[in-house]
């Protein structure tokens, strides 16, 4: 059976970047394919070390990530499996941290030294990122497109060129009454929660039905 690996790289659990991979992870199973969701903050790994073991001249471990800690197992089932989707909230303009750690530790091996940086994965996966985050499409297509073209860069160069999705304007926390927000309308994030979100699930669902 085909399988599909969905990393979030979103600290919370059930929340909007989670739900996406969840709706995601339907499609691929609705399609007759498997699909794991491995949530990066519970495994404890940290970036690339530079160890250069993954590009030694003859080396066993040319083209693969050495490095023994919690995502040699993740990195192991990646290589193994038909598709792989990278999905992550926006922090401070960019993927998060842990998101960033695991293409350094993903990427990095397969980029041969060579004219071009060729890429030595073993497969072609089929490829998606998912991005979630507060601000509205028109401002994430001014301010992130040069982060979307560098993240799916990687992926297009080490796999294939990846679907991507995207939740614009999410809902962030669960009462916005509890919480010091000015710069937000609770009656827009409200109607975005009620009306936009379950449209951007429904493309998840899509994507993953459609990956492989
Ligand atoms: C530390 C932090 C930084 C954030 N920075 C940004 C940002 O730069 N741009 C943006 O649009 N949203 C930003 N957000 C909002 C999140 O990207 C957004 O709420 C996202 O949907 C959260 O995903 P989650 O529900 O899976 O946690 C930030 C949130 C946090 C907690």
């Amino acid at each position: 059976m085909k399988k599909v690996i969905i990393l979030n790289g979103s600290p919370r659990k059930n929340w909007n970047t989670y739900k996406m991979c969840e709706s995601f992870a339907n499609g691929v199973k609705d399609s007759g394919a498997e699909a794991e969701i491995i949530n990066l903050y519970d495994v404890d790994f940290k970036g690339c070390r530079s160890c250069f073991a993954c590009k030694l001249k003859d080396g066993k471990n040319f083209g693969r990530c050495a490095y023994p800690d919690g995502l040699t197992p993740i990195l192991d089932k990646i290589s193994q499996a038909d598709g792989v989707v990278l999905a992550s909230p926006i922090y401070f303009g960019d993927i998060t941290g842990v998101t960033r750690s695991l293409i350094e530790r993903l990427f990095f091996p397969f980029f041969e030294y060579k004219e071009g940086y060729p890429s030595v994965a073993p497969k072609r996966l089929k490829t998606a990122v998912i991005y979630t985050m507060n601000v509205n499409e028109n401002l994430a297509n001014e301010i992130y497109s040069d982060l979307f073209k560098k993240v799916e860069g990687f992926m297009e160069t080490a796999f294939t060129k990846p679907v991507r999705i995207c939740a614009f304007d999410t809902y962030q926390f669960s009462d916005y009454d509890k919480y010091v927000c000015e710069v937000f309308d609770k009656y827009h994030k409200i109607k975005q929660r009620e009306e936009q979100f379950p449209k951007d699930l429904e493309k998840a669902y899509k994507a993953g039905l459609n990956m492989v």
